[in-house]
């Protein structure tokens, strides 16, 4: 008889439990897209304007400061960054907790959807960003040398480590922190 109330406390706390998982993968995924949609876009934009020079310049210029809009937009307790074990912009370079996943990630045969972190007072969503767009690779495939891309990189980014990507490989991840 004891067990039955145990077996559905356990059940509770199981469900409770998922409740849970599912708001903070449901806010992970939200902040995620948004920040994602907003670069997207622009970069889309700025490359049928004026082709991957003009989009370079935007992206070295506008690529944190819309990342920072994106991120005070979400409130409080809530903020949005991208990073990756190989930065061109340095201060996207992933925290070790970070990179101990996206490590965890590269050998995995499939990706996960997402990972969680469980941190004090919240928890972080990781979500990879993979090169999905031919467009991508304009920027983080080979480039040619003596392109204006190549001078560019060499030039604003002389310890750029995000070249030689191919179609579908992992190139970071979003981080969502979500505090209580
Ligand atoms: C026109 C060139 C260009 C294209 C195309 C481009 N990127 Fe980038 N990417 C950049 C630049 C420049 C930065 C560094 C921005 C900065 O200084 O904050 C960057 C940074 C990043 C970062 C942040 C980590 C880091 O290394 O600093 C990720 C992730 C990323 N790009 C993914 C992608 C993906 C995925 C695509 C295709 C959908 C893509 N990029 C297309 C130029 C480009």
């Amino acid at each position: 008889m004891r067990k039955i109330p145990a077996l559905i406390a356990l059940t509770l706390t199981t469900l409770l439990a998922q409740t849970q998982e599912e708001s903070l993968v449901a806010q992970g995924q939200a902040a995620s897209m948004q920040l994602m949609q907003t670069l997207g876009q622009n970069l889309q934009a700025q490359m049928k304007a004026g082709g991957p020079v003009a989009a370079l310049t935007f992206c070295n210029e506008k690529a944190s400061t819309l990342t920072q809009e994106v991120d005070e937009k979400l409130g409080d307790k809530i903020s949005v960054k991208r990073v990756t074990i190989q930065p061109r912009n340095a201060a996207n370079a992933a925290l070790p907790d970070e990179a101990a996943v996206l490590a965890q990630w590269e050998k995995a045969s499939t990706l996960p959807a997402y990972t969680l972190i469980p941190i004090e007072g919240g928890v972080k969503y990781m979500q990879p960003i993979t090169i999905n767009k031919p467009v991508c690779l304009k920027c983080h495939g080979t480039i040619e040398s003596a392109s204006g891309v190549d001078t560019f990189l060499k030039n604003h980014y002389p310890q750029d480590k995000a070249t030689g990507y191919t179609m579908d490989a992992l190139r970071g991840a979003t981080v969502v922190t979500i505090t209580h």
